[in-house]
């Protein structure tokens, strides 16, 4: 059973060919998602700052599927990339029960990443989400549907299925997936938008310091299901409970000190949890540390709000309010960007969401 009303068939009326284009942002997470239970549901409620820069542009041109017609065809970049198109036919297949009409369409899917491919930079949230976008914007104009809020938490409920965290990835600035006494309304279906916190998040910055380009060693799908043996999983879902509270309450009044230390905190605990899963595993490099090390010592040395946080890998997310740039960025490029592989760095900050291109 969907938790959405199907649009079955085709209609007889509308036109069934066309195209749709969205640019959909990637998002760090602030309270990390970290173990999960089937089908894709969070064993904890998580938040994220929508980001701007780093995202994907996905286009797809429907039209009505001939028996004999292949289903999809992707093209990443402008090449085709059949790996990637059997994990979208897989992807289809999975959601069919909830948006049945896309058995008779046949799809060409174009996509790109603002980002290189190479860069460490995860692009399942962007990709998914740009993607779901696209399928639920056919679906209005196929089926003349209106109702707005509907369609993003359609889009929300789609995306997770093709991965987790995308569904945060469908609102401007924060978003919140999960549970959470604290966020009326809140589910684990989907995300919600989060748009009471103080102005200074609106525009935060995300500075991404590319330490290493290289592949995960362990991928986030196998990351979660260890965390199903993990002899601290019921603690940490606790933890991630409390500091939801505190960090909603920081981050109304714009207290940035509690803001950066339970941000902090969710980062190094979700490698703590690496680190004695079984088997463990270790995703940061000696320059991810030594980065921590200097972004702590310059915040206590300028009295200045420079945070850090990470995804499930090497990179170090730099997090700091607008007002600060000047500084910080003197920060970055005199005492971080050596630690980077080759000088990479994506500037980015808090975005204004996923745009509808055509
Ligand atoms: O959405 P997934 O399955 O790639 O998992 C994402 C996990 C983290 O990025 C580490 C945390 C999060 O909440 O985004």
């Amino acid at each position: 059973m969907s938790f959405f009303s199907i649009q079955p068939q085709l209609p007889d009326t509308h036109s069934h060919q066309g195209e749709v284009s969205w640019k959909c942002p990637s998002n760090i997470a602030l309270i990390k998602y970290w173990g999960k239970r089937p089908v894709q549901l969070p064993e904890n409620a998580s938040i994220s700052f929508t980001l701007d820069n780093a995202h994907t542009v996905t286009s797809v041109n429907y039209q009505p599927r001939s028996t004999s017609e292949k289903w999809v065809q992707f093209l990443f970049e402008g090449k085709e990339e059949e790996s990637f198109e059997k994990r979208i036919v897989k992807y289809l297949n999975s959601i069919i029960d909830d948006i049945p009409w896309i058995g008779q369409i046949a799809f060409k899917i174009e996509s790109e990443n603002s980002f290189p491919h190479s860069s460490g930079i995860a692009s399942s949230a962007s990709s998914m989400g740009a993607l779901a976008l696209c399928l639920c914007d056919i679906e209005k104009k196929l089926f003349g549907l209106k109702d707005e809020a509907l369609f993003r938490k359609k889009v929300s409920f789609l995306s997770r299925l093709g991965s987790g965290s995308a569904c945060r990835s469908i609102y401007p600035h924060i978003a919140a997936w999960g549970p959470s006494e604290m966020i009326p309304e809140s589910s684990d279906l989907y995300a919600i938008p989060i748009d009471y916190l103080d102005e200074v998040f609106t525009n935060f910055h995300d500075d991404i310091l590319i330490v290493s380009d290289q592949e995960k060693a362990v991928s986030s799908s196998a990351g979660h299901a260890l965390m199903d043996t993990n002899i601290f999983a019921s603690k940490r879902y606790e933890q991630a409970g409390t500091h939801m509270k505190s960090l909603l309450e920081s981050m109304k009044v714009g207290d940035l000190t509690s803001f950066g230390k339970i941000v902090e905190d969710e980062a190094l605990t979700l490698h703590a949890l690496m680190m004695c899963s079984d088997p463990s595993y270790i995703l940061m490099e000696p320059n991810t540390l030594e980065v921590i090390k200097r972004i702590r010592t310059f915040r206590k040395e300028a009295g200045l709000p420079l945070f850090f946080t990470l995804d499930a890998g090497p990179n170090v997310h730099i997090l700091y309010p607008h007002h600060i740039k000047t500084e910080a960025t003197a920060f970055i490029n005199s005492s971080l960007l050596s630690l980077s592989h080759e000088g990479r760095i994506i500037k980015d900050q808090v975005g204004q969401g996923p745009v509808k291109l055509k």
